[in-house]
């Protein structure tokens, strides 16, 4: 077995990489500020992930913002970031803020699609509108040759879908990237409750402005309550890890369905096969509600979200990872929340599960290294690895990706005594033999660069 875990406690990052006799891989990392503040300040409760894309160079994140509090509030805007390596960033202004009687209550979750041709980006968002019906909007950047897309232009005709029958009013959201058919028309998929079932709804247009629901919902799930943010894309069947835009079919790819249980709060995905001129996803397996069902992240890992970055030929998954402190803390601390290291996504060999490990890129950060070879650790001993810096602040969020990347887990800790020069990264032989570590490698991180537009240096 492999273990790859991650622990990040904000800020200069370790890494440490760990093989025991060439079975046991584990990569811990340890920041030592807290590198992400003015970026993940403040979160909604739900849906706090919107559309993440790439265009013309330039990596963009939209994230659930509220102004006011580091609590979920009745006013959420679109946040707006932007980077050149998905690990430094740019804070801009919002992108998309209420003022319209269709989202005066508040913009909620969406996705970015890139039109082709046109090489056109546009925004499908929530809004929540002066009924607090959740409706369907779409907005196009202002000025295509401003590369960061600085401002957003809500379109005339918004809103472009209000919820159809068999759908509750206000649980009818967060639209998903969308995707062509062989048809050559648009397709959506949103998420849905109708009493105790939950459903993504599929919607097709030929313009992207007009919208036609499907009569049958594209994955609908008894006892479950609200979908929310669905993900559909594609993935190589033959172990490539490789990306793939969003609208490809053919052969050599299989479909992922993601759907967000916000009852369960987790990220379940299904594999299957998509048929576009029938509209059908036929997953493998359909939701059990017991272990066996597939999760991105079996630990606080929700509301994520993709994106095929076509520069790198790359799926990128990102997800939001709540607190496990209490509000009140929260409201001390003054945020709430952070997303996860961007992810990439492939399909496993077998073809059985996905397998997700940390963007490249984290690795620029990497400073120190430490370097054991052959150490032998006898039964019930630990070794204190010297050499690599270890984190400060009391909040932390611990990334561990297992089995080469076919299991993760992601936890927030918050340590009261392992800070500053008190916290240590130790290896530990828990079990009942002697083993020798093949190989630990472990690195102290370098701190990313975030701050605001104007006050920063990296350009
Ligand atoms: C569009 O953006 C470009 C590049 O930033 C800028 O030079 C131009 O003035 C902008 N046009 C308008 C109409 O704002
Ligand atoms: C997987 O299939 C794709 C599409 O056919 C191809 O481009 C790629 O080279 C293949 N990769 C591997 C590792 O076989
Ligand atoms: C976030 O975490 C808090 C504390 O664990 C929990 O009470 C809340 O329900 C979570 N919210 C979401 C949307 O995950
Ligand atoms: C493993 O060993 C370490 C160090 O001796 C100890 O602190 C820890 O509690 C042990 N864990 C388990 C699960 O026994
Ligand atoms: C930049 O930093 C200065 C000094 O800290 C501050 O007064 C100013 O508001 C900041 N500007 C932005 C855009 O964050």
């Amino acid at each position: 077995m492999k273990i790859f875990a991650e622990l990040l406690l904000f800020g200069i990052f370790a890494f440490l990489l760990i093989s025991v006799n060439g079975i046991e891989t584990f990569e811990f990392r340890v920041p030592q500020k807290y590198p992400y503040r003015t970026s993940y300040h403040f979160q909604p409760q739900q849906n706090w992930m919107n559309g993440p894309m790439y265009y013309k160079g330039v990596y963009h994140l939209f994230y659930q913002h509220n102004p006011e509090a580091a609590t979920f509030g009745d006013r959420i805007v679109w946040g707006h970031s932007v980077s050149y390596d998905l690990i430094n960033w740019i804070h801009l202004n919002n992108a998309i803020e209420p003022s319209e009687p269709y989202d005066i209550n508040s913009c909620w979750s969406g996705s970015a699609t890139t039109l082709p041709g046109k090489e056109q980006p546009v925004i499908l968002y929530t809004g929540i509108d002066n009924k607090k019906h959740q409706v369907q909007n779409l907005a196009m950047p202002r000025n295509l040759s401003d590369p960061f897309l600085r401002e957003w232009v809500k379109h005339s005709q918004n809103p472009v879908m209000t919820p159809p029958s068999g759908v509750e009013v206000n649980n009818f959201r967060d639209p998903s990237t969308s995707w062509k058919g062989e048809d050559g028309k648009w397709r959506v998929v949103i998420g849905a409750q109708n009493g105790d079932e939950g459903k993504t709804i599929l919607y097709q247009s030929e313009d992207f402005v007009n919208w036609r629901v499907d009569p049958n919902p594209f994955y609908a799930s008894d006892n479950t309550g609200v979908c929310e943010c669905p993900d559909f894309f594609p993935v190589f069947i033959n172990g490539s890890t490789n990306g793939v835009d969003t609208s490809v079919q053919n052969p050599s790819v299989r479909h992922v369905l993601k759907i967000s249980y916000l009852r369960k709060q987790h990220d379940y995905y299904f594999l299957g096969k998509y048929f576009s001129d029938q509209e059908n996803f036929i997953p493998d397996v359909r939701l059990t509600g017991t272990s066996s069902d597939l999760r991105y992240d079996y630990g606080k890992f929700y509301a994520s979200k993709s994106f095929f970055d076509y520069a790198k030929n790359k799926r990128i998954l990102w997800g939001w990872v709540n607190e496990s402190d209490t509000t009140q803390d929260d409201i001390e601390k003054g945020w709430a929340g952070l997303q996860s290291i961007p992810r990439q996504v492939w399909l496993d060999k077998s073809g059985k599960r996905l397998v997700q490990w940390p963007i490249e890129e984290v690795e620029k950060l990497r400073d120190n290294q430490i370097s054991l070879t052959g150490e032998k650790l006898v039964h019930g001993s630990n070794l204190v690895v010297s050499g690599v810096t270890a984190a400060q602040i009391d909040h932390s969020i611990v990334e561990s990706f297992g089995d080469g990347g076919r299991v993760c887990i992601t936890s927030r800790v918050y340590p009261s005594l392992a800070i500053d020069k008190d916290a240590h990264l130790y290896v530990f032989n828990n079990g009942s033999q002697s083993v020798v570590m093949s190989n630990l490698k472990a690195w102290s991180m370098k701190q990313a660069e975030i701050g605001h537009e104007g006050n920063i240096s990296y350009t």
